[in-house]
């Protein structure tokens, strides 16, 4: 190899101290709980889906919405793997790493699940086939951002999403009509309660100790995310463009309507709403405020 190309590979930092001991008990018993309740998307029966009697039409939206929610877990694992690498050179604790590798694993196996729901329906697709989508996923995060805060203040706002996105499953959850996909909604659910789990566990440690600039960064970021890419079809459809919302929109309704486990473009956001109202409770003894976001914001609580 050329010299000159040895020189921009990056040295591997010194590990040493490699910690051993448990600073996070908490934090130690999740993972505990990830080794006892780990599970095997493979196994899940979905005869149910290839078998039921539904329209070539009903089949390709319910294809097309597992497909985003298989890219929607994937986003987790570039964000891990970044998460990783701080943990390792950044010599935290044992247990961090270990959470962290979990984390990994359990949304590849999110991935796994919602690509083989796809597959029992109609196909999985690999790519997304709006223009629009096909840039606002690889938006869905930004190191950039990431790298604006201290780690333990990024981990909690990635959970913050956590808690979001576990309420949308939850109703995705009651919304599946199909056993295999009810069971690996539920297995999942149970993954992101301890993702979640963690989150709680950081604010409670870190967050009393967090700088002035941390905490106005914990809430802009949120908000950020929010409404530059959760809010244009990950987690609802309010932000698309006209023709694309309409399109999305429809396929989502369908899904929802046939008990695929998918939720209605028309309840999302009092879904969002409702999750959001409960986060900044959650995170208000910290002092940690989400700005106004007009999209969930200004809309009228449902009745
Ligand atoms: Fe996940
Ligand atoms: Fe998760």
């Amino acid at each position: 190899m050329q010299a000159s190309l040895l020189e921009e590979l990056n040295p591997v930092p010194n590990p040493y101290p490699i910690k051993s001991e448990v600073e996070y008990p908490e934090v130690w018993r999740l993972c505990e709980q990830a080794r006892e309740l780990a599970w095997n998307p493979a196994l899940i029966d979905f005869s149910d889906l290839r078998e039921a009697e539904l329209s070539t039409e009903i089949r390709e939206a319910g294809a097309e919405w597992w497909s985003l929610r298989a890219w929607m877990e994937h986003g987790a694992i570039p964000y891990g793997t970044e998460r990783l690498r701080e943990a390792i050179f950044d010599h935290q604790p044992f247990e961090i790493k270990q959470h962290i590798v979990n984390f990994i694993a359990e949304e590849l196996r999110h991935h796994e699940a919602s690509f083989l729901v796809a597959r029992g329906l109609a196909a999985y697709q690999d790519e997304p086939r709006a223009d629009y989508f096909k840039s606002v996923i690889p938006r869905f995060h930004d190191e950039r951002d990431e790298k604006a805060m201290s780690f333990y203040a990024g981990l909690a706002v990635n959970t913050l999403f956590e808690q979001l996105s576990g309420e949308l499953l939850k109703a995705r959850y009651e919304n599946a009509r199909f056993e295999s996909v009810r069971s690996a909604c539920q297995l999942i659910l149970r993954d992101e309660a301890r993702h979640i789990q963690f989150g709680r566990i950081i604010m409670r440690r870190f967050f009393e100790d967090l700088t002035a600039t941390d905490r106005a960064l914990i809430g802009q970021k949120f908000a950020k995310k929010l409404r530059g890419s959760l809010l244009n079809g990950v987690y609802a459809v309010v932000n698309l463009p006209e023709g694309e919302r309409a399109r999305a929109g429809h396929n989502r309704a369908l899904a929802a309507e046939h008990g695929l486990g998918a939720t209605h473009p028309d309840e999302e956001i009092f879904i969002i709403q409702r999750a959001l109202q409960q986060i900044r409770e959650d995170i208000a003894p910290y002092s940690v405020e989400i700005p106004e976001i007009p999209e969930v914001d200004r809309v009228a609580p449902a009745h």
